[in-house]
């Protein structure tokens, strides 16, 4: 019997729906079988063993169950796909009844070390173990301990930790706006105004979905932070313009559009737009939560242009799936914010803080770099090879391992198929790119492997005609 299960046990077992939930009073090893089959489970040197068969502990017995008893509870933001996900081990999830898929998803971006890799969980269980939460009214060495780590491996000089992405750059506005407020005090206006690019993509919070490209996010929530303006993604011409008029307190880009479609800026564009916030006086943001961490390649995706913002957002892959997201600026940026002007209870608890700090150890080694480099570039060589002669394939790009195929058509029947066939992708843009998005550790097999199923899955399109 594992310790955790013990653990769980007496709290719980005051509520009698909760217990026929948690099916207590069973044997554990009568919990711990998928189809007759044990789930994959994870063990750490410090004893801490996964309860097996996480689905039926919860007593769940099916994925139908789990969909239906969704439909019912959850408020409805999310078209999930119908897979109940229960454990996962590497590159590969299990769900409810045992099906085995191979992840290209990673959790949309974010787990770069896979699932249950043995470094992060014993970072976890030993950080839970110690202290998990102690609020930012105190000190916490993991969070100190990240922060410089940050700061050593980046342009940065200073740290501000948020729970997610959309916080990053709810805190890079604030930011942006109390910097240029310090810098013109003398001024009745100063600077307060934003500018942001076609297909971008910044969150969900009210700032951050200001910022946000996509109109149909925004409608219905209207009226967001006003002085938004959006550009072309890629157009200098029209940045110019704006940005002379002197009202823009930040240029918000992401260098590798995720969500968008997967678009890479162009060098010239970075360049310009660093150049262009100089004189301007405008602060430049670079939206990494996607791109950032390794994923391209480069610890920061920005690395491979040579350009460095003021501000740099962070979130999705930094604690390997638990909630964090970071702000990196510079202290001209830093020096600007007093107490009491942004702070959060969660954000930069030792928890998340030291599993940060064992996902940061492993991605910015230059092997691991190299590793995710090569295995981009092989897979999109394989992938150019397998799927280009379909004529419904206009284009395969994306640098490392954010991989975008853009088709003529919706993606969702070539996911829904890839899904089928035990094969987890996301679609991007306006629904036309299917994303690729695997783990950083996956290996040339398991992306050989994908790149079979997404040819046969792709042929669905011709099917369905
Ligand atoms: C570039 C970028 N910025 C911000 C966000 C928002 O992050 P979160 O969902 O953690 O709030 C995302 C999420 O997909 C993103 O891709």
């Amino acid at each position: 019997m594992s310790s955790l299960y013990v653990s769980l046990k007496t709290p719980i077992s005051q509520s009698s729906c909760l217990r026929r939930r948690f099916n207590l009073g069973r044997e554990p090893s009568q919990l711990c079988r998928i189809n007759g089959q044990r789930a994959p489970t994870t063990c750490v040197s410090v004893g801490v063993e996964a309860p097996e068969n996480a689905g039926k502990k919860l007593g769940f017995l099916t994925s139908k169950e789990v969909i239906e008893a969704e439909a019912k509870y959850l408020v409805g933001t999310y078209a999930r796909a119908p897979v109940a996900v229960v454990s996962g081990k590497g590159s590969k999830l299990y769900d409810v009844e045992g099906r085995e898929y191979l992840d290209l998803s990673s959790g949309i971006a974010v787990n770069a070390l896979g699932h249950g890799d043995e470094d992060w969980l014993k970072a976890v269980i030993e950080q839970a173990n110690t202290l998990t939460h102690v609020s930012n009214i105190y000190y916490s060495l993991p969070q100190v301990e990240l922060a410089e780590r940050l700061v050593a491996s980046s342009f940065a000089d200073r740290v501000f930790f948020t729970n997610s992405g959309t916080e990053a750059n709810e805190a890079a506005i604030k930011f942006a706006r109390k910097f240029q407020r310090n810098l013109h005090l003398d001024v009745k206006r100063p600077a307060t105004e934003f500018i942001a690019f076609s297909n971008c993509f910044h969150g969900r919070t009210m700032g951050a979905l200001a910022l946000t490209s996509k109109e149909h996010y925004r409608s219905p929530f209207e009226p967001v932070m006003p002085g938004v303006t959006f550009v072309e993604y890629g157009n200098i011409q029209a940045t110019k313009e704006l940005i002379q008029r002197g009202k823009t307190a930040a240029v918000f880009v992401e260098p590798i559009q995720g969500e968008g479609g997967i678009y890479s800026a162009t060098k010239e564009f970075l360049q310009f737009l660093r150049a262009a916030c100089d004189e301007a006086g405008a602060l430049l943001v670079f939206d990494e939560v996607q791109c950032g961490l390794g994923r391209t390649g480069y610890l920061w995706a920005h690395e491979a242009y040579g350009v460095f913002p003021d501000i740099m957002t962070l979130a999705k892959p930094l604690a390997g799936g638990l909630p964090i997201g970071a702000v990196l600026l510079t202290e001209r940026i830093a020096s600007a914010i007093a107490y009491g002007d942004h702070g959060s209870t969660f954000a930069g608890g030792p928890l998340v803080c030291n599993a940060a700090l064992a996902v940061l150890d492993k991605i910015s080694k230059p092997d691991f770099l190299s590793s995710v480099s090569k295995k981009g570039f092989h897979f999109k060589e394989i992938l150019k090879q397998k799927l280009g002669g379909n004529p419904h394939v206009k284009e395969i790009r994306g640098p490392g391992l954010i991989i975008g195929i853009e088709l003529d058509v919706s993606g969702s029947p070539v996911v829904d198929a890839c899904r089928e066939s035990g094969l987890l992708v996301l679609t991007a843009g306006k629904g036309n790119v299917v994303r690729l998005v695997p783990p950083l550790i996956i290996t040339e097999d398991e992306l050989s492997q994908a790149a079979d199923i997404l040819y046969q899955a792709l042929l669905v399109l011709d099917e369905k005609k």
